[in-house]
């Protein structure tokens, strides 16, 4: 165990639920159903392992959609149990924690230049700011309090009448755009704390494109609306970040999750962390969205610092709160 990743297997329902405009549970489940088992002899594959070589089985417990967890966990649950190996179950986003220090070709877990850090997990379910310490520990700041950032991005990306998945294909075309061509909210962004509220911004575009019906016609607005709407979601996410940073002394920011692979948050991080002298782990793109390495890593790490396995019998977790999570503080 000695963090590299041997292989890292992504099943994508992508393409699945862009025919739904958005993931239809019931399909997701059954996809999962399907997919588990030939993506796990396909990671043994790829990995050269077989699973006699394997010492401990790691799975994601939760948060999530319950029956997708289900499908992962107990799927785990049944290879430790039938092996008599230990299970370690992990938080979801306490993986996504260390995702931004998997790095190198093969690609390993850099835990030796690990730093304490503030952490922006941002994906369609979730938007939290996360004081990472030493010892795999952590506190959770702030989280948002309605709509998490990637949600807005895929809303207003549907009100924009865009493909599914809205995030990519929005910020795809934003590229494109003049981001000071209109004036969206950047809410909460000079409020005291550390939570976030995308909720307002969604209802905002809304009432813009309802004041401008032939708007969506003109690729020109088009693309000056996603630009703006962008600069709007990522001004408050490195607004927010940056200053808990230094707010706290602390000198490194990482940020992972789907929406961390946003071109202009990518930008703008490293832009806001060089002017403030702070270091910038981002996960790699391959390890910003949901992913089985950062899972692995995150277990190897807390299996070599002595954490006990998990009972085979636990069960899954759907609303597990980071602050619970086995190193949480808060
Ligand atoms: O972490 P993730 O793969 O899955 C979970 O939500 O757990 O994140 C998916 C989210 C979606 O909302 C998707 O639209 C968003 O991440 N996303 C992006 C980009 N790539 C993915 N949002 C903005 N810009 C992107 N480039
Ligand atoms: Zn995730």
């Amino acid at each position: 165990m000695n963090g590299t990743v041997r292989s890292n297997v992504v099943a994508s329902q992508v393409r699945l639920h862009s025919e739904y405009g958005g993931v239809v549970p019931e399909l997701a489940t059954r996809e999962h159903l399907r997919n588990i088992l030939p993506v796990i002899r396909s990671a043994l594959d790829q990995a050269g392992v077989m699973l006699s070589q394997v010492s401990v089985v790691a799975a994601t417990q939760g948060p999530g959609l319950p029956a997708a967890l289900l499908a992962g966990y107990t799927t785990a649950q049944a290879v430790a149990y039938s092996l008599n190996l230990p299970l370690l179950a992990i938080h979801h986003h306490e993986a996504h924690l260390y995702s931004p220090w998997i790095a190198g070709n093969p690609p390993r877990a850099a835990f030796e230049r690990f730093e304490p850090n503030i952490s922006l997990i941002v994906s369609g379910g979730h938007t939290l700011l996360v004081h990472v310490t030493d010892g795999l520990r952590h506190r959770v700041l702030g989280s948002t309090l309605d709509d998490a950032a990637g949600e807005c991005f895929d809303k207003v990306a549907k009100l924009l009448a865009l493909p599914f998945p809205g995030g990519p294909v929005l910020d795809e075309i934003a590229e494109s755009g003049n981001a000071a061509a209109f004036e969206f909210p950047r809410s909460l962004l000079h409020e005291p704390h550390d939570n976030f509220s995308f909720s307002g911004l969604k209802t905002s575009v809304r009432y813009f494109l309802e004041k401008r019906p032939k708007l969506l016609g003109d690729a020109t607005s088009l693309r000056d609306v996603c630009a703006s709407v962008r600069a709007a979601i990522v001004d408050v996410l490195v607004g927010k970040t940056v200053r808990a940073a230094r707010r706290m002394g602390v000198m490194c920011i990482t940020a992972s999750g789907g929406v961390s692979a946003n071109r202009a948050l990518r930008r703008q991080l490293a832009a806001e962390c060089s002017r403030h002298r702070l270091r910038l782990h981002l996960a790699d793109p391959a390890f910003c969205t949901d992913n089985a390495a950062m899972v692995g890593i995150l277990a190897g790490q807390k299996w070599l610092a002595g954490e006990p396995p998990t009972p085979w019998d636990a069960e899954t977790r759907p609303g597990w709160p980071l602050e619970q999570g086995a190193n949480g503080e808060g």
